[in-house]
């Protein structure tokens, strides 16, 4: 545990970053200090197209172990560090290699698309990875008789079945962040604050998606309340973001819409692993470094290059 107080962690990342020709790639999920360190904060599209062109020699991605993952896969010759090793994803724990081998046996035909919020091994079983900001498009991209199986996140499924009005194979995964947004708190916000607009990610269950004015990615949802002319939000992710939209919009008022527990808003615990002090180390340690099996970096290279390449012709 680090416990100098005199260092000014800010300015040292600073140093450390010239020093070393690092960059730092943010989740907006990410705590407010560690946004304001960093060089890049976006969703998970914008993410990976930042690890795949920048010309920095380490990547310092402040995010869930996919992550930095994928900037690893993207990135091979580049040092990638993510302050905490134990961030993962209980989406993506929720996708283990060996049952999504067997149950993709029981769909042959299928082209099968992934959320990119899964493990290096199921990229390695895709076609195509897609986020939330580009699944609609990747989906759609497809002959409408192309037999679709889509993972882990069956709410995202489920949302782009809608869409696209295409069945799909949903895998049986969500994410236990906006599995647990509580409707009927909601529902009482949306009345005390009737004109609020109810902002919700993909990954929210249908119910909630349901009543939702707008639904997006991080990045979609914040560009959403700066150019939305309304003054109040009610906002169904995880609550990292509304740092950003506030800063942004610092006249309007976010309010995290509360989960089906005693919380007030809603924090991803992998996310909030990292730590300013955290970062600051691994930056001056140059560890925990993300290390990849070269065979598997390979395999789940180019689902990860589909998504960017059908994305740039979409220009997402
Ligand atoms: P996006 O930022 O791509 O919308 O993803 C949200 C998320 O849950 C990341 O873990
Ligand atoms: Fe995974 Fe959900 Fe946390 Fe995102 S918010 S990292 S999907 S557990």
């Amino acid at each position: 545990m680090f416990t100098d107080t005199s260092i000014d962690l800010f300015s040292e990342i600073k140093k450390l970053k010239k020093e070393k020709n690092a960059i730092i790639l943010a989740h907006y999920y990410q705590e407010p200090d560690i946004q304001d360190a960093a060089d890049f904060i976006g969703d998970s599209l914008g993410l990976s197209q930042q690890a795949a062109k920048t010309k920095a020699d380490i990547i310092v991605f402040a995010g869930v172990h996919f992550m930095a993952e994928t900037a690893k896969i993207l990135s091979p010759q580049k040092k990638v560090l993510l302050p905490d090793l134990n961030a993962g994803c209980s989406l993506a724990d929720a996708c283990p290699a060996d049952k999504f081998s067997e149950f993709k046996k029981k769909y042959p035909n299928h082209i099968v698309i992934t959320y990119v919020n899964c493990s290096a091994e199921i990229k390695a079983l895709s076609d195509i990875v897609c986020t939330s900001s580009n699944a609609q498009k990747i989906v759609e991209t497809l002959p409408k008789e192309q037999k679709i199986i889509f993972a882990p996140d069956k709410n995202l499924g489920r949302y782009i079945e809608k869409q696209t009005g295409r069945k799909m194979v949903l895998w049986d995964g969500s994410c236990m962040v906006h599995e647990i947004f509580s409707l009927k708190k909601i529902m009482q916000l949306k009345e005390q604050h009737p004109k609020a607009k109810f902002i919700a990610h993909p990954e929210c269950e249908e119910s909630v998606l349901q009543i939702a004015d707008y639904i997006g990615s991080t990045t979609g949802l914040l560009n959403y309340t700066i150019k939305n002319q309304e003054k109040e939000f009610i906002v169904a992710t995880e609550s990292g973001i509304i740092y950003q939209m506030q800063k942004a919009s610092p006249e309007k008022i976010f309010i995290p819409a509360p989960p089906n527990n005693s919380c007030a808003c809603n924090d991803c615990p992998h996310m909030k692993l990292n730590t300013l002090e955290k970062l600051y180390l691994c930056m001056e340690y140059e560890t925990p470094e993300l290390i990849m099996d070269e065979g598997l970096r390979e395999a789940a290279r180019k689902p990860i290059e589909r998504m960017l390449d059908i994305s740039a012709k979409a220009g997402l």
